[in-house]
């Protein structure tokens, strides 16, 4: 008879109990953690559950209660607000993992950082990097050599070409098509829903269409 040493998964705490709480959590047990608790700021939340899960909170004060053995996700979409909160949860000695799907496709040949969210079904091709805090959704796609930068949000079936670098927090709406040829996606550009970016854009640019165009430039 063989002995078995029964693994214990590794218990996690997400930071957002919304419905994107749930998807992360499902992502989590994907990987092999046990979500034991949801963080959120919503006062209403607080003693309540999320899919049978205790949510605490203040996010803060409940972050700081919480032995560093607890691996943290973030479960915000918001791309400034989830590497904040992935930031301060590292800097108090949590693991901040990368959650890859065992359905994701992902080139041996690529990096994923830390705090990296890669849905079913997303695609990252050949030396491509996903940066700190990124998402990818189902049937994104990252094209080989591309570099997303920090805590950048692809929404589902959106494409990112080869050789482009991105800057912190672009998102890509659902759909849209950033092509080959275009350099770089500037920090806090937001492509629209189905937009075709074929040149650089600005940061903080907001595109719509195709051919993608500027339609405002956000606030910094
Ligand atoms: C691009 C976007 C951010 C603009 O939102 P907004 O700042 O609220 O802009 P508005 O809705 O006021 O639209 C401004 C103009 O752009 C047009 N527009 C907005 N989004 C568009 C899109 N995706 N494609 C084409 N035109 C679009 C509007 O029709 C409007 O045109 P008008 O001035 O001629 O009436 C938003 O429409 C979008 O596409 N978001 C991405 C959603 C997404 O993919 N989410 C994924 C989460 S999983």
């Amino acid at each position: 008879m063989t002995d078995q040493v029964a693994v214990l998964p590794q218990e996690m705490a997400v930071i957002g109990a919304g419905s994107y709480g749930t998807v992360i959590a499902e992502l989590a047990e994907s990987c092999g953690y046990r979500v034991a608790l949801f963080l959120d700021d919503d006062l209403a939340k607080h003693g309540t559950h999320l899919d049978g899960v205790p949510v605490l909170g203040p996010i803060e004060a409940a972050l700081g209660s919480l032995p560093p053995s607890l691996a943290v996700s973030v479960a915000i979409g918001d791309n400034d607000t989830r590497l904040l909160w992935l930031k301060r949860a590292k800097n108090r000695g949590h693991q901040v993992p990368a959650l890859v799907s065992p359905q994701a496709l992902v080139s041996e040949s690529a990096t994923v950082e830390e705090g990296a969210y890669l849905h079913p079904g997303c695609h990252v091709w050949t030396q491509a990097r996903v940066g700190f805090g990124s998402i990818l959704s189902p049937q994104a796609s990252v094209a080989h050599h591309t570099v997303l930068g920090a805590g950048c949000f692809v929404s589902m079936g959106a494409n990112v070409g080869a050789s482009i670098r991105v800057g912190e927090s672009a998102f890509f709406g659902i759909g849209s098509v950033t092509s080959t040829g275009v350099q770089t996606v500037a920090g806090h550009s937001l492509i629209g829903a189905g937009a075709v970016i074929i040149r650089d854009t600005q940061p903080h640019g907001v595109y719509v269409g195709s051919p993608g165009r500027c339609i405002k430039v956000n606030s910094a």
